[in-house]
């Protein structure tokens, strides 16, 4: 039998379960990294951001975060999704997915036109994650260089 998915906003009580799950920030960053995000996120509940969570059987299975972002860079007001994970033994199963269509909505009704992301060029799971979810390359191009000087000999 199918499990149910069951998507809720954040709560203050997500915050260990949310550092637990995330697997990208250092691990010296992730409790301060993640307060502040959750002072803005969920405690402040400002206008457009949104941080979802999914349960099956009542136990934390992942989360989401965006916001609505207007006029950087010329852009329109468009959603932002920023991060994105799912435990391990939940995945494949349609977590992530049902969190994004869901944060979609929230984006839509906050007035976001369009849904940007930034995935790492060679993470091929994410996406392929997001490319299934209809996003493709957009019409602004990340460009970056370096701030550290190679070190000489
Ligand atoms: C990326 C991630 C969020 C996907 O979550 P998930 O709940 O497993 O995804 P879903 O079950 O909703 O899958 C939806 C679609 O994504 C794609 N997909 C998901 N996992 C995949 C995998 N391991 N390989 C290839 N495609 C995959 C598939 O197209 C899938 O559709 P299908 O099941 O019909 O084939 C999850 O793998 C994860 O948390 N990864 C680690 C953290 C991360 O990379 N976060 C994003 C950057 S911050």
């Amino acid at each position: 039998m199918k499990e149910q998915i069951f998507i809720r906003n954040a709560m203050p009580s997500d915050l260990e379960a949310v550092i637990a799950l995330d697997d990208t920030t250092p691990v010296a960053e992730k409790q301060a990294y993640w307060n502040g995000i959750f002072e803005h996120y969920v405690n402040c509940g400002h206008n457009g951001c949104h941080f979802l969570v999914a349960e099956i059987s009542d136990k934390f299975v992942g989360f989401i975060v965006g916001e609505v972002r207007a006029w950087e860079f010329g852009s329109t007001p468009c959603g932002w999704v920023f991060a994105l994970s799912v435990s391990s033994r939940h995945r494949k199963m349609g977590v992530g997915q049902r969190m994004f269509e869901e944060i979609c909505k929230c984006l839509k009704a906050a007035g976001a036109a369009a849904i940007r992301t930034m995935v790492e060029r060679d993470n091929k799971l994410t996406l392929s994650f997001f490319r299934n979810q209809g996003l493709s390359s957009g019409r602004y191009v990340e460009l970056e260089s370096s701030l550290v000087s190679a070190a000489k000999d």
